[in-house]
């Protein structure tokens, strides 16, 4: 009796999977064959052969942060473009640009519902120069000794966006410290926005992100809230969305929270990364440095420093946002088009719908065919004049993307990225090695960054 008694629950998975086994193994096998044949629709263009198989090795370069630099080594070895999965592609080719981000070209899926308009973007002077003033104050009451430059100027984006879009909300510059993990938060939120690398990374399957989502969630609701509570104490970005000055053609609450949070989750990590960036550039190269802190000084001299009129005059500290913006955009690699019913033909191949296209910011930006020659060095001589022989393909600087879906509040980013301040390296700080702590998360997590700040 004993066998018959015990086994039968085992006995039927034993048996099922003695049929079923075989079945998904042939099934598995042609379609590893499938993606690896002359038939597949991509099987002319070139790549690893475990990408063509399969999605899952790009998952885990994603999820370990990587996805720039193995973007870049498949770009070097298999040229400008590279079947980066079954059915997905990336292209660095400059001609390609326009096809696949232009108008007219491929769609991006979701996108921000209504665009900034110039009103919105042109009263946000008074927000700005109130969290530099913050950001200012607050490195100096550290300045006895080391500050961290990532830490501040999280605080400082964070703080400003959250003034921006919900008219404020937001202490982390006056505490000095985020007592509330909201900057740990958005990161775990980024991550949560990587489950568009493969449809089953599906948010409720990863642990702690779906928490994280929903502390995210939490916190929006609150500043929702709040700002419903505290009514239109300024013509911030949430009174813009919500058309308050015109009552009758009110959108929906969902969608305007939603295009709120996205505009702070956009905003705030990116600008943050930008300066961080910058910095790290203009330290490590002090002949740069020195000459834009002689041209903030010739520019400002005696004049007050919340003046942002005279930005535009800052046309060296300007290449060197632009350059550090081109080296290391704040969004490494991008998020992916998709083609379109009917297909596309982009850089001789033809494309069948689904397909989804990369055009990685980080590898593209250092293609000598767009930028040349000393391609991968800071040379923020290359926005101010042309020479001969020097490429300089600006259609190709996408740090702000392009096309219909690029950034809204890239005016808005360039104006927060200026600061009267004075730098140098923390003396026991290993900087030559800051880009290794760089991972490609949406946008760019990094480890702290610390220097000696004085101000001017
Ligand atoms: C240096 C700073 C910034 C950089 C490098 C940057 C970069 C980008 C890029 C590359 C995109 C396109 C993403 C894609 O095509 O998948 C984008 C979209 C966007 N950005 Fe920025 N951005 C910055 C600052 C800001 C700021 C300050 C705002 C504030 C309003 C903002 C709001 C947005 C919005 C709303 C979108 C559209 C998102 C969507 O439709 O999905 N960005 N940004």
């Amino acid at each position: 009796m004993y066998p018959y008694t015990l086994y039968p629950s085992l006995q039927w998975p034993l048996i099922a999977s003695l049929h079923t086994v075989p079945f998904y193994a042939s099934l598995l096998s042609s379609i590893v064959l499938y993606r690896l044949s002359p038939l597949h629709p991509l099987a002319k263009v070139p790549g690893p052969r475990l990408h063509k198989i399969s999605k899952l090795w790009s998952v885990w370069i994603c999820w370990k942060g990587r996805q720039h630099t193995e973007f870049k080594a498949m770009h070097d070895k298999y040229g400008p473009v590279v079947r980066t999965g079954p059915n997905e592609i990336s292209v660095i080719d400059p001609t390609a640009v326009n096809a696949i981000l232009g108008a007219g070209g491929l769609p991006k899926g979701k996108s921000w519902n209504r665009a900034l308009n110039t009103d919105a973007l042109d009263e946000y002077d008074e927000i700005l120069v109130k969290n530099g003033l913050q950001l200012v104050e607050g490195m100096q009451a550290n300045s006895h000794g080391e500050v961290d430059l990532t830490a501040w100027f999280n605080y400082f984006s964070f703080d400003f966006m959250a003034d921006f879009v919900f008219g404020g909300g937001s202490d982390l510059l006056q505490k000095g410290r985020d007592e509330k993990g909201i900057l740990e938060l958005l990161d775990h939120h980024m991550i949560t926005r990587l489950s568009h690398t493969v449809v089953f990374l599906s948010r409720n399957r990863i642990p702690g992100v779906t928490e994280s989502t929903l502390k995210m969630r939490k916190f929006a609701s609150e500043w929702v809230q709040n700002r419903l509570k505290m009514g239109a104490q300024m013509k911030d970005l949430w009174y813009h969305l919500t058309n308050e000055a015109e009552k009758e053609t009110q959108p929906l609450i969902t969608e305007v929270a939603a295009d709120a949070l996205l505009a702070i989750v956009a905003g705030a990590d990116t600008t943050s990364v930008a300066l961080t960036n910058f910095f790290w550039l203009i330290l490590s190269n002090p002949e740069h440095y020195k000459l834009v802190q002689q041209e903030i000084d010739t520019v400002y001299g005696e004049a007050d420093a919340t003046d942002l009129s005279k930005h535009s005059e800052l046309k060296y500290t300007s290449a060197c946002l632009n350059e550090a913006l081109r080296l290391l955009p704040p969004g490494l690699t991008g998020g992916p088009r998709q083609v379109p019913k009917g297909g596309r033909s982009i850089s001789g191949h033809f494309l069948p719908e689904g397909t989804q296209v990369y055009v990685p910011l980080y590898v593209i930006h250092r293609n000598p065919q767009c930028f040349f020659p000393n391609t991968n060095d800071f040379v923020p001589s290359r926005w101010l004049k042309s020479e001969e022989g020097r490429i300089h393909d600006t259609k190709s600087f996408l740090a702000f993307s392009a096309g219909p879906a690029n950034c809204v509040g890239r005016k808005l980013a360039r104006q927060e990225m200026f600061m009267k301040f004075e730098f140098s390296f923390g003396r026991e700080f290993d900087w030559e090695h800051w880009p290794e702590t760089m991972r490609d998360f949406m946008t760019t997590s990094r480890g702290p960054l610390k220097v000696i700040a004085r101000s001017k």
